[in-house]
C-alpha cells in the first residue's frame, strides 16, 4: 500500500471514530437536548487542550453477531487536558455507540484514565451517559464495572473525583459515580436508579415515572445521592470547571489560592443585626457565611438536601475554606439523620484534600424523636463527630447563637480539636436549652 494510501485509510478511520454511532443516533441525541460525548469533552476542558487516548479501541465480543459490529472508540472518549491550565482526566460516554454500554474493552479504556490519574495526581472526571452493562458480553462486562469499582475506591481521598449523570445511568453502573466525590446531574436528561419503573411495577406493583424514581430532583432533595442539579449539559460542564477551581490536584497539594480583592479586614456593620436576640427567631445563616467570604460568594454544596446544615467552599484572602453552618431557616438547625451524613462527608473531604473548615454554630440540639432514633441517629450522627474528631485541617468554629447539648460536642467543640471557638454576643452555650420559668 503506499503511503498516500495508507493515509487516505487513517483519514477514513478517524472521520468514523469522530462520527461515533453515526449522524442518525447523533441527531437524536442532540433532539433529546443533550450534547455529544466529545462536543461535552471540548466545553469541559480549555480550547484545544484534550488528548485523546485509544481513540481505536474496539470490543472483542464475538457472540450475537458482535463480532461485525465494531465502532472505533467502543462508546466511551477517554484522555487527558486542562481546566483553567489544569491538568484533569476525563472520560465521557457516548450513548450514540451501543447505549454508551459497557463492555469490556471500553471498561480497560476508563481504567487506563483513572490509573493515570492516580500516577500523575489530577483530578477525575466522568462524563456518563449509558444504558449500563453490554447485554451481549455478560459477564465481561460486570468484570470491567469491578474494575472500575476498586479504582474508584483506591483513588478515594487521593485524587478528586467528580461524576456528572448527564443520560441514563442504570444497574449496577450507579456505584461507580457513587463511590466519587461529587455527582452533578442534568435535569430532565440524568437519571440513576439500581432497578427501573418496569422491574418496580413487576416487583412491587408501584408505578412511577423514571424521573420522579432517579431524576435529578429525586437524587438532590430526597435520596441525597447527588450533590448538583443543573438545567442543562453547557450549564453542568461550566460547574464542574467551578468547583474544580476550589480544588488541590490531589491530596499532597494544598487548594490553588487566587489573587484577592476583598480587603481581609472589611467591617460589615449589618452583622451587628443579623441574628435576632429572640433564640426562636429564624434567620438565614448564609448572609453571614457570604459576609465573610471574599466577595461574598460562597459556591454552596448539595444545598436541596439537608437544607438545616449548609455547607460548600469560598474563599479566605483567596485561599478555600470549607464551611459547614447550622441553618436556623430550615427545623431550626436541629441535625438530624441527613444534615449529619451531609455535613460527615463534606467534613472528610475537606479534611482529605487540606481545606481549613469554618464551621457556624447555631444549634438546639439533635431532632427528637422515633423516626430519628429508630432511623439510626446515633450511628449517623457518630460519624459527625468521627469526621471531625479525625480531621487535621485548621478549624475555627463561630458560635452565634445557641450551642446546646451533644450538638455543642459535635459541631466542631475545642474538646474535639477544634482550633479556635469564638462567640458571638448572642452565643449560648449550655448543656440543654433553657425553660421559661
Ligand atoms: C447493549 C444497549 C444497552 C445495553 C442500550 N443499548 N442499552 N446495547 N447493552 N445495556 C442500545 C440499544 O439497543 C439501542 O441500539 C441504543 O443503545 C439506544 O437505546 P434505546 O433503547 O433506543 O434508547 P432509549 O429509548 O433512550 O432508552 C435508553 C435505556 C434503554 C433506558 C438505557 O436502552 C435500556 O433500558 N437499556 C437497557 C438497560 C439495562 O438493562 N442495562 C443493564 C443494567 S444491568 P440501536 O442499535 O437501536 O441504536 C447492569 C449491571 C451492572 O448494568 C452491574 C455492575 C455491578
Amino acid at each position: 500500500m503506499g503511503s498516500n494510501e495508507q493515509l487516505d485509510r487513517l483519514a477514513r478511520k478517524n472521520d468514523q471514530a469522530l462520527a461515533g454511532g453515526g449522524e442518525d443516533r447523533m441527531a437524536k441525541q442532540h433532539a433529546a437536548g443533550k450534547l455529544s460525548a466529545r462536543e461535552r469533552i471540548d466545553r469541559l476542558l480549555d480550547s484545544g487542550t484534550f488528548v485523546e487516548l485509544d481513540r481505536f479501541k474496539t470490543h472483542r465480543c464475538v457472540d450475537f453477531g458482535m463480532d461485525a459490529e465494531k465502532i472505533y472508540g467502543d462508546g466511551v472518549v477517554t484522555g487527558h487536558g486542562l481546566v483553567a491550565g489544569r491538568q484533569v482526566f476525563v472520560f465521557a460516554q457516548d450513548f450514540t455507540v451501543f447505549g454508551g454500554s459497557l463492555s469490556l474493552s471500553h471498561a480497560e479504556k476508563i481504567c487506563k484514565v483513572m490509573d493515570m490519574a492516580m500516577k500523575v495526581g489530577a483530578p477525575l472526571i466522568g462524563l456518563c451517559d449509558s444504558g449500563g452493562a453490554r447485554i451481549q458480553e455478560g459477564v465481561m462486562s460486570l468484570a470491567g464495572y469491578a474494575d472500575i469499582f476498586l479504582r474508584n475506591v483506591m483513588a478515594s481521598g487521593v485524587i478528586p473525583q467528580i461524576t456528572a449523570i448527564m443520560g441514563p445511568s442504570a444497574g449496577g453502573a450507579v456505584y461507580s459515580p457513587a463511590l466519587t466525590d461529587w455527582i452533578f446531574m442534568v435535569e430532565k436528561t440524568g437519571y440513576m436508579f439500581i432497578t427501573g419503573p418496569e422491574v418496580i411495577k413487576a416487583v412491587t406493583r408501584e408505578t412511577v415515572t423514571k424521573e420522579d424514581l432517579g431524576g435529578a430532583m429525586a437524587h438532590n432533595t430526597t435520596s441525597g445521592v447527588a450533590h448538583f442539579a443543573e438545567p442543562d449539559d453547557a450549564t453542568c460542564l461550566a460547574r464542574i470547571r467551578e468547583l474544580l477551581a476550589f480544588l488541590p490536584q490531589n491530596n499532597l497539594e494544598t487548594p490553588p489560592c487566587v489573587a484577592a480583592t476583598d480587603d481581609p479586614l472589611r467591617r460589615d456593620e449589618a452583622l451587628r443585626e443579623l441574628v435576632p436576640s429572640d433564640p426562636n427567631k429564624p434567620y438565614d445563616i448564609r448572609e453571614l457565611v457570604r459576609s465573610n467570604l471574599d466577595d461574598g460568594y460562597f459556591f454552596e454544596v448539595q444545598a436541596l438536601y439537608a437544607p438545616n446544615i449548609v455547607v460548600g467552599f469560598g474563599r479566605l484572602d483567596g485561599a478555600t475554606v470549607g464551611i459547614v453552618a447550622n441553618q436556623p431557616l430550615s427545623m431550626a438547625g436541629c441535625l438530624d439523620i441527613n444534615a449529619s451524613l451531609k455535613g460527615a462527608r463534606f467534613v472528610r473531604f475537606c479534611d482529605a484534600f487540606n481545606i481549613p473548615l469554618i464551621v457556624y454554630e447555631d444549634v438546639p440540639g439533635f431532632l427528637p424523636g422515633t423516626h430519628q432514633e429508630h432511623g439510626g441517629i446515633i450511628k449517623h450522627g457518630a460519624k459527625l463527630i468521627y469526621a471531625f474528631c479525625e480531621a487535621t485541617v485548621p478549624r475555627i468554629t463561630v458560635i452565634t447563637r445557641k450551642a446546646y447539648g451533644g450538638a455543642y460536642c459535635v459541631m466542631n467543640s475545642r474538646h474535639i480539636r477544634g482550633d479556635l471557638v469564638v462567640g458571638f454576643p448572642t452565643a449560648e452555650i449550655a448543656s440543654w436549652a433553657p425553660r421559661a420559668p
